[in-house]
């Protein structure tokens, strides 16, 4: 089976958050199942700068203008990779999506709208490689299906992965035109959203099946509150949920070069140097038993990191240290440099982006907090889990799949890997934690709870197998969906 997986992100070469994680390690797992599968990526200059044995595959007159695919391979990755250069739209400072101030590129529905248009040429009989199935990530590469039934296609089959269904590219309707698509396309059973164009709305109809990251969040997007205006068509869709994985190789104690001395689930004891590693990194006063609580995120709304603030004073007088790493939204930046300035010693911001140092911080800390307003998965909870860092998430999305709360009965039957919370306020955040800190100060139970959540295993060999099965099934074909504009909401 032939597998073009098109992404905006791929770890090290171009990473914002957990879709660069996904999208470097779902293709490796897959072609250690044989599957033939290679990834498509916007040509940005950190993926030019970085990749391995490059050379130009096509030349391609698009409606986009002239685009040249180069192909290659990310550093220590065997899996192919083909790259969009077209250096009007993708030779710019910033991220994938967005200038060094914050805003979204204005021209980002032609960005991917190539995209999604160079994969679906993939399917062009001259091509000397033909994917059957075209797996697509988020709305930047949903445009795909579209032009793939535009086409009339019937060989290539197509998957929308929905890592995060928040983020929908939606565009002035007077983009359509750019976009060189039948006409019809733009109404309510395509890609026509509140009067915009939506990109991840053309996935969502026109992929032959779709997918999100975990079961807990493949269930909500089919409820108003997390359907972002999607909830009816999901129902009509029916998403599958399938977990994201780990990369073991990466994110491994045992053997982390990020970290001084390794460690594993037999020599727990040594974490202890990490911890204290991290403690004079952070300057934070190195107290063996004061538990460290961290978070490594972006700083997004999302990401409920404002009710860290509202508990911090109460963490900090319960004798725990804090510290956060992130990047992202200035207002968040600027409450937690405040937040922190109070507890000297005991709290600490780090804004940036460093993946060595989340490497670090998993490693030297004892809890790692998630406290999502929505996770479609969430990654650094199962970097957690296996570090031996426990979780404390909300219940939500893929941290409810993935975490099980330390309640009487888990506890007693030892079942437990880390603390949630259900409510989303800062009482119900703060009683969760409060758990987690007795806990910690009952070392014989603190050490079971961290071999639990060592031994769980989320790696991507069996996910892979999942999209596989995914895969026939969209092969298989079509379940027949009823149109919307006959009233089937
Ligand atoms: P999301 O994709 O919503 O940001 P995930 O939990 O799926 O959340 O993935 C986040 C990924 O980004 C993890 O690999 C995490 O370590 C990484 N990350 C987030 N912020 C930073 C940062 N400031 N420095 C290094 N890595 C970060
Ligand atoms: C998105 C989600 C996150 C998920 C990641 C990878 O960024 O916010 O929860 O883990 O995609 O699928």
């Amino acid at each position: 089976m032939r597998v073009l997986y098109v992404t905006s992100e791929l770890n090290p070469l171009i990473k914002v958050g957990g879709l660069a994680d996904v999208s470097a390690a779902l293709p490796a797992a897959l072609l250690k199942q044989d599957i033939d599968v290679r990834v498509l990526l916007p040509g940005l200059p950190s993926a030019r700068e970085q990749m391995a044995h490059m050379r130009l595959f096509d030349a391609v007159n698009s409606p986009f203008g002239m685009v040249q695919i180069l192909c290659g391979t990310a550093p220590g990755s065997s899996v192919p990779v083909y790259i969009v250069h077209m250096p009007d739209l993708f030779d710019r400072p910033g991220n994938p999506y967005a200038g060094p101030d914050g805003n979204d590129w204005i021209d980002n529905y032609r960005r991917f709208g190539l995209l999604g248009w160079i994969a679906a040429h993939f399917v062009d009989p001259q091509q000397s490689w033909q994917p059957d199935i075209i797996h697509c990530n988020d709305w930047h590469a949903a445009l795909a299906p579209a032009y793939l039934c535009a086409a009339n296609n019937t060989r290539c089959k197509s998957v929308l992965t929905i890592h995060n269904l928040a983020y929908q590219g939606n565009f002035p309707a007077k983009v359509f035109d750019e976009l060189a698509l039948p006409k019809e396309y733009f109404g309510i059973d395509g890609i026509e959203f509140f009067n915009q164009v939506s990109f991840m709305k053309a996935g969502i109809v026109y992929a032959d099946k779709i997918t999100t990251v975990s079961p807990q969040y493949a269930y909500e997007i089919q409820t108003l509150e997390h359907g972002c205006g999607f909830d009816g068509l999901l129902r009509l869709r029916q998403p599958q949920g399938i977990l994201n994985g780990v990369d073991y190789d990466t994110w491994n104690p045992e053997t982390d070069d990020a970290i001084a001395l390794p460690y594993g689930v037999d020599t727990l004891e040594r974490k202890a140097a990490a911890k204290r590693a991290l403690q004079q990194e952070l300057k934070l006063e190195v107290q063996e038993n004061a538990p460290l609580i961290v978070a490594v995120s972006r700083l997004t709304r999302q990401k409920g990191l404002d009710l860290i603030i509202e508990v911090l004073p109460e963490l900090v007088a319960a004798g725990s240290q804090f510290a956060l790493m992130g990047t992202g939204e200035l207002e968040i930046e600027q409450a937690f440099t405040q937040a922190v300035a109070r507890f000297e010693g005991q709290a600490a911001f780090i804004p940036g982006y460093d993946e060595k140092m989340a490497h670090r911080i998993m490693a030297g800390a004892d809890v790692i907090v998630l406290p999502s307003r929505y996770e479609p998965c969430g990654l650094t909870q199962l970097y957690g889990l296996r570090y031996g860092t426990l979780p404390l998430v909300r219940r939500v999305g893929g941290l409810a799949d993935s975490v099980l709360d330390a309640s009487p009965v888990a506890l007693q039957n030892g079942s437990a890997t880390g603390f949630m919370f259900d409510q989303l306020n800062s009482l119900a955040f703060l009683h969760a934690a409060r758990r987690a800190i007795e806990c910690y100060h009952d070392k014989a139970l603190w050490r079971q709870l961290q071999q639990r959540a060592m031994q769980q295993d989320f790696s991507w060999a069996a996910a892979a197998k999942r999209y596989i099965a995914a895969y026939r099934s969209a092969s298989a074909g079509r379940a027949p969906v009823p149109p919307l504009s006959a009233g089937s909401k």
